[in-house]
């Protein structure tokens, strides 16, 4: 089968490790040039560097920038290092993140904005940089390429009691990959979020860490080498037409979400004018009625 890439550049943040780094690995194998972005901390490094040993001993091309993702300074600088070694930049995957989960009652203002930041800011410093190129070179009659990946995750689907900051910045990454779909449809370059489920440091830890280890015998669902492949795919010229949409994605399954529905309006029974607590309340029944329970208690995944 033809390569996927005719040595496209690609920057993949937080491509140490987990998911990130499959999706470094299996751009690459397709025929990309990869960048792999990590923070500057000792295991991070490390982690980097194994990630391009990897894709140079497969054949492929990989060069390491060290930064925080969240940071306008290295992001510049993560854009300038990336231009001035592969010449352009055509595929930029956001991914990398942290958790500090708390119950909102129990979260500091580090806590919230850490997590905020990393997930949030990452996603829109490099979000800025990377359509900003690509409308110049648009403009400029240049732009061949343009593939933006955005990473959210299904906390915003079920609430997430233990993640408030998480949960919220991931809901604000798609209404900004939204918005530069939107923006972006007319030079050609496709923005489109993945909410992934894998076996990674980031779940082998807590509540839900069973279910994510591998099976003894058999596929292991939860391998972050199964999120990869989409990825690819969407930056792919095959999936040139597909932009604005958001996709659940882990083992076997690949899942693409409807867009909210808006329920028909409730009109005021009383006429046009400002509603009456009495219009509100007969009205809002029809709907809510006394056994309608929305919420329910406990974690955002069933956990026996
Ligand atoms: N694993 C899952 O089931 C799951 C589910 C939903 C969403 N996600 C999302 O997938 C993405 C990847 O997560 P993962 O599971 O591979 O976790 P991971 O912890 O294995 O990988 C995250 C990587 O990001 C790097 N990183 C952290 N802060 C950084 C910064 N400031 N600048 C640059 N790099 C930084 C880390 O060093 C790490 O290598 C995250 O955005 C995460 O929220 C993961």
């Amino acid at each position: 089968m033809a390569e996927l890439f005719d040595g496209q550049v690609a920057v993949i943040t937080g491509a140490g490790r987990g998911l990130g780094k499959e999706e470094a690995v299996d751009l690459a194998a397709h025929g990309a040039r990869v960048v792999i972005n990590e923070v500057d901390l000792p295991a991070a490094r490390e982690a980097a560097e194994e990630t391009a040993e990897q894709i140079r001993a497969d054949g492929g091309e990989a060069l390491v920038v060290l930064g925080d993702c969240a940071d306008s300074t290295d992001a510049a600088a993560l854009m300038e290092q990336t231009l001035a070694t592969f010449g352009d930049l055509n595929i930029m995957v956001n991914n990398a993140g942290f958790l500090r989960d708390k119950t909102i009652f129990g979260m500091s203002d580090e806590e919230f904005d850490s997590v905020v930041r990393v997930h949030l800011r990452g996603h829109f410093v490099n979000m800025r940089n990377a359509t900003a190129y690509w409308r110049n070179k648009a403009k400029a009659g240049e732009l061949e390429y343009g593939r933006l990946i955005s990473t959210s995750s299904e906390a915003v689907l079920y609430g997430s009691a233990g993640q408030p900051n998480y949960a919220a910045a991931k809901a604000g990454i798609i209404a900004m990959t939204m918005g530069a779909a939107q923006l972006m449809q007319r030079y050609g370059v496709s923005c489109n979020v993945i909410m992934p489920r894998a076996e990674t440091d980031m779940t082998n830890s807590g509540p839900t860490a069973d279910m994510f280890k591998a099976p003894e015998t058999g596929f292991h669902y939860f391998d972050p080498a199964n999120v990869a492949p989409l990825v690819s795919y969407l930056a792919s010229p095959n999936a040139s037409h597909i932009s604005g949409e958001v996709f659940i994605v882990w083992g076997d399954e690949v899942s693409v979400l409807e867009r909210p529905k808006v329920l028909p309006a409730h009109k005021n029974p009383e006429g046009a004018q400002t509603w009456s607590q009495a219009g509100l309340h007969k009205s809002l029944s029809t709907h809510f009625d006394q056994d309608y329970r929305s919420v329910r208690d406990g974690f955002s995944m069933p956990i026996d």
